[in-house]
């Protein structure tokens, strides 16, 4: 498994960004897709984007007291993250983060992943499958790049996403914290699909 994860990993970061929007296009016809750099997403469209994160995720993270505006605006908008943002007459209804990456396994094994960031939805488009697609469309991209596993860390205080990524065959992933003695004292859960 981990054959050549640096090198798939690799190449998957060479991958350009019309191929992934048209991945992503291809399940969400009713939007108008649109994939680009993290850091490279005009400031119209960061103000945006970040208003739609803060409206999802700014309460549960600030009543744990784990809010960390910067911190989150440089990891959304960085060179290394594709942002995938799913309009419809121009107006930003959701969007996925994503890189491409090595993560380290169990036993030291390196798996090449796409590692999913960030999935948002914008309150009033929620239970139209706009979320699963989005996963299929990772599922695909993990696939046709001959990478391992789509990743992605939720936090504990999210239940309904621990729950919707379950409910879309993820797992608690081999070095999910709960595997480990005291893990169940983090308040996040790494997942993954094959
Ligand atoms: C988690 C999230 C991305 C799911 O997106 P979505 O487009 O609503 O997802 P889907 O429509 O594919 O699936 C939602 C599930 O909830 C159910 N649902 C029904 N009504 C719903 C509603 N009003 N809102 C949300 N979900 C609803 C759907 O039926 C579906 O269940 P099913 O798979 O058993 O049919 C979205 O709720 C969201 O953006 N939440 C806030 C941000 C967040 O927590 N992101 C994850 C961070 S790691």
């Amino acid at each position: 498994m981990s054959d050549f994860a640096e090198s798939r990993a690799s190449f998957a970061c060479e991958t350009n960004n019309k191929a992934v929007n048209e991945i992503f296009q291809s399940r969400l016809q009713d939007f108008q897709v649109r994939t680009e750099i993290g850091s490279q997403v005009a400031s119209n469209d960061k103000a945006s984007l970040f208003s739609l994160y803060e409206g999802n995720m700014k309460p549960t993270f600030e009543a744990i007291g784990e809010y960390d505006r910067d911190e989150k605006y440089n990891e959304i908008f960085n060179e290394e993250s594709r942002i995938v943002m799913l309009e419809q007459k121009n107006h930003l209804k959701a969007f996925v983060s994503l890189r491409f990456d090595t993560e380290e396994g169990e036993d030291d094994r390196i798996y090449a992943v796409v590692y999913l960031y960030e999935l948002q939805v914008e309150k009033d488009c929620r239970g139209k499958k706009i979320g699963k697609r989005c996963i299929d469309a990772l599922n695909t991209l993990t696939k046709h790049l001959k990478l391992d596993k789509t990743m992605l860390t939720v936090s504990k205080y999210n239940p309904f996403a621990v729950k919707f990524y379950g409910n879309n065959q993820f797992i608690f992933d081999e070095i999910d914290p709960s595997w480990y003695e005291g893990g169940e004292d983090e308040n996040y859960h790494i997942m993954s699909r094959v």
